[in-house]
């Protein structure tokens, strides 16, 4: 059984930030599925869909999720808003979704600092409106297949990745003394 915490939930959650806060308190590595999918292709996120198309970006995810499964452990990998949709995610290792509602992230996303790069860089959030509906169509999807659920609003990020460790260990002990 894989020792991986994979990390889903909605563009703008807060997976990365929460990620490589996680990675430096437990010393462990954070992979981005965005990253390894970008390093391979050579290519922004943003370009493949518009030069490939959707469907292509889809079919990168899925060979990341295989390699994931056949050659990564112990680690933390943070996933792409659709990363959800790989056929073989429960084989990665504990599924944990960062959860919080659409008027949060938008107000999370729209205040932050950099506002303008973190919309621009993701090109299914160009409209609210339609992330909105992606959002709700995703909803049911997402806690589905999570193992653990953390709701993150008005959370302190020290307590979000103390609840993560918390959980996926009491899941794995759980699941190792079976
Ligand atoms: C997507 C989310 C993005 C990125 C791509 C598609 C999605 O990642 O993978 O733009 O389908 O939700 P983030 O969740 O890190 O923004």
């Amino acid at each position: 059984m894989k020792k991986n915490i994979i990390l889903i939930g909605f563009m703008g959650v807060g997976k990365g930030t929460t990620a490589r806060a996680y990675a430096e308190k437990y010393k462990c590595f954070n992979i981005d599925t965005d990253d390894l999918i970008e390093s391979k292709a050579n290519c922004k996120i943003k370009e493949i869909f518009k030069e490939h198309g959707e469907k292509y970006f889809r079919s990168l995810e899925q060979e990341c999720a295989n390699w994931i499964e056949s050659s990564v452990d112990d680690s933390l990998i943070s996933c792409g808003g659709g990363f959800f949709n790989v056929n073989n995610l429960n084989k990665l290792g504990t599924v944990v979704l960062l959860d919080a509602s659409y008027d949060w992230i938008y107000n999370r996303l729209s205040t932050a600092e950099n506002a303008k790069a973190k919309l621009k860089k993701r090109p299914l959030f160009s409209e609210p409106k339609k992330a909105k509906k992606l959002y709700n169509e995703r909803q049911e999807s997402y806690k589905e297949l999570a193992n653990i659920i953390i709701n993150v609003e008005g959370k302190e990020l020290k307590s979000i990745i103390k609840e993560i460790h918390k959980k996926t260990s009491k899941r794995l002990e759980l699941l190792e003394n079976k």
